[in-house]
């Protein structure tokens, strides 16, 4: 039998992520190439939402707007109705290309961004994160030494 838990409508209806009027150029040798023109996108809390697009066409782009990586050339991307005006660790990233840094290991990949934790608290979310990704007994390994799957697990847990 299917259950599904009950819904907060108003909670689930509330709009999480709020862009408006995306522009982007982007100018190389003094040409200029538009990326993205005039878009918008409203993303709800709990939702799953996919952007699709021949390569080149600008979805990472967008991500990168969203996520605080980039400015856009005009308009304006909010979160919980505050401005993206840079990285911020309320929002994460899994990045493409992998982003866990090779000198660490599992467990230091993991613990890189948690600085300003203490520590006792930092080793419950490293033991969480590894556990929540399924890399228990790996704690100690390096990147190198992980499968292509285990480190895109790792960057999960990471990010
Ligand atoms: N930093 C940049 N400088 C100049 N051109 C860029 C830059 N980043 C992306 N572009 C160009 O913008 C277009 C969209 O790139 P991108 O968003 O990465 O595409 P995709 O939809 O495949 O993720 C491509 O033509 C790419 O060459
Ligand atoms: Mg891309």
């Amino acid at each position: 039998m299917l259950q599904t838990a009950p819904v907060n409508m108003e909670k689930a209806l509330s709009t999480k992520l709020r862009a408006r009027g995306i522009n982007m150029t982007f100018t190389r040798d003094g040409v200029s190439t538009n990326v993205l023109e005039n878009v918008d996108l409203e993303v709800n809390e709990g939702e799953f939402v996919c952007l699709l697009g021949p390569s080149g066409c600008g979805t990472s782009t967008l991500l990168n707007i969203a996520a605080g990586f980039l400015r856009p050339t005009s308009g304006e991307v909010t979160i919980d109705g505050d401005a993206v005006t840079g990285p911020d660790p309320r929002r994460i990233f899994v990045f493409q290309e992998r982003g866990v840094f090779p000198w660490l290991s599992v467990e230091g990949n993991i613990d890189f961004g948690l600085f300003k934790l203490p520590g006792e608290e930092r080793r419950r979310r490293i033991a969480h994160y590894i556990k929540m990704v399924g890399l228990q007994g790996f704690e100690k390994a390096y990147p190198g030494e992980l499968s292509g799957g285990m480190k895109q697990r790792l960057e999960v847990a990471r990010a």
